[in-house]
């Protein structure tokens, strides 16, 4: 039985440095085809054993889950855009899940922004962008605008966290949304013993900075942050009215 499998691992591996081999030559071509004149000639043809691999790969769809959800597909990119292996894989990214990641500069202001990985093209010219408020349903699955306000209410009920304080005092989604936080509300609420004040105290979450040097400490002015029943009624009241910063 072990050896039976030994012997279809060695097989796949052999088919599959075949098939990555073959996506080499054709890359040249399919290049050249490319520039010459964009019709969709299917440049990246697919031999039998291939389309169980481009199976395999278009399964892999979600890249990520943090910070961001639903990222790329390797058979769009592949089947629909005819884009060749080579194309990605000789220096942009690693065949390596998370490779990219693990390099501390996956995000949009340092890499995107700047043409690196995913924006060598997604530039808005051989690709829609990376900015562009329309373009991140497209990347995330949600559209990506930060909302003002978050209440937590676990462990304990009403904490604000409002963005736009945060955001207009110059701090970039990254600051937060590569280690500290999820880009999704609720998620650090799903582990309330960890999401507790010592964690804070500690430097996690929101003590990353509110630790009395980046921004006021979590162990003073607590009504700042545990704006209550009645505080959050204040609130709701004043964006209703207009008057609240969120309102603007
Ligand atoms: C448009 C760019 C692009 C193209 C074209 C592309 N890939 Fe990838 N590939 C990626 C990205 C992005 C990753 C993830 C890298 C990372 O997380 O750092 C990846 C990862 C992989 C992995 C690792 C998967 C794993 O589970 O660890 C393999 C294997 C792979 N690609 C093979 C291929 C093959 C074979 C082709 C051609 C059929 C191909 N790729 C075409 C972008 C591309
Ligand atoms: C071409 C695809 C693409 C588009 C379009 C895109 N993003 Fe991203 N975004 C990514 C990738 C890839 C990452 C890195 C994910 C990871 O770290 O695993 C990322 C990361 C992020 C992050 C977390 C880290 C950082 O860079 O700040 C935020 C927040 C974010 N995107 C917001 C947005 C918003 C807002 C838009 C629309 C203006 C947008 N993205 C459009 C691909 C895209
Ligand atoms: C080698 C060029 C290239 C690279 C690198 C590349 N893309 Fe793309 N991508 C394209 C092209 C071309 C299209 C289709 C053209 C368009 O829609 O503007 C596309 C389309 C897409 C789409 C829409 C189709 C779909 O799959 O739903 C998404 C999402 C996307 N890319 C995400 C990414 C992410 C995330 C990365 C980085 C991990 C990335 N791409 C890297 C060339 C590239
Ligand atoms: C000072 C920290 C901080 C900064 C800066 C920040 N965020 Fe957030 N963001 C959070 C927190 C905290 C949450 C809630 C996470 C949770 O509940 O676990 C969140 C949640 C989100 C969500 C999920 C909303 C939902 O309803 O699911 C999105 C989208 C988001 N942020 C986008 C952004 C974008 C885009 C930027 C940059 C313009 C940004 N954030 C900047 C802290 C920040
Ligand atoms: C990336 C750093 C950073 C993180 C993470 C962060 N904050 Fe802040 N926050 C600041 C800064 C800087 C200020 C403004 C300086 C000050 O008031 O000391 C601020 C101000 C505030 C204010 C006062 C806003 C006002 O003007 O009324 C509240 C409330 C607040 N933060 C709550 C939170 C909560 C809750 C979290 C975690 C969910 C959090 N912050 C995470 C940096 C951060
Ligand atoms: C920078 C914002 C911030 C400040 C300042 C802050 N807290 Fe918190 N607190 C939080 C967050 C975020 C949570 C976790 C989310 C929740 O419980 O809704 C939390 C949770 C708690 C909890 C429940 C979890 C635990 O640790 O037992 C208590 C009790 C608490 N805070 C008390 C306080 C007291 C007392 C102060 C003042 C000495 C204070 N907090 C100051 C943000 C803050």
């Amino acid at each position: 039985m072990r050896k039976h499998n030994k012997f279809l691992l060695a097989l796949s591996l052999t088919l599959f440095a075949g098939f990555i081999g073959a996506q080499m030559l054709t890359a040249n071509e399919a290049k050249q085809g490319r520039e010459a004149e964009p019709a969709p000639t299917p440049a990246v043809q697919p031999a039998p054993a291939n389309g169980k691999l481009l199976d395999h790969l278009g399964d892999t769809k979600v890249i990520s889950v943090e910070p961001v959800r639903q990222m790329f597909s390797h058979r769009t990119h592949v089947v629909q855009y005819k884009i060749a292996c080579v194309d990605c894989h000789n220096g942009i990214f690693e065949q390596k899940w998370g490779a990219a990641r693990a390099k501390g500069d996956y995000t949009h202001e340092d890499a995107f922004d700047k043409g690196l990985y995913c924006g060598v093209c997604h530039d808005g010219k051989a690709a829609f962008a990376t900015v562009g408020e329309q373009n991140c349903v497209t990347c995330h699955g949600s559209n990506m605008v930060a909302p003002d306000m978050i209440y937590f209410q676990k462990p304990v009920r009403t904490v604000v966290f409002d963005h736009k304080d945060h955001v207009d005092k110059g701090m970039k989604c990254a600051e937060c949304h590569l280690q500290l936080f999820d880009t999704r509300a609720g998620a650090a609420e799903e582990q309330p013993e960890k999401f507790v004040m010592q964690a804070l105290y500690d430097g996690k979450y929101c003590g990353a900075c509110h630790d009395g040097k980046a921004a006021f400490a979590s162990d003073t002015r607590c009504t700042t942050c545990h704006i209550g029943v009645r505080g959050n009624e204040r609130r709701l009241a004043q964006s209703a009215e207009g008057k609240g910063k969120n309102a603007k």
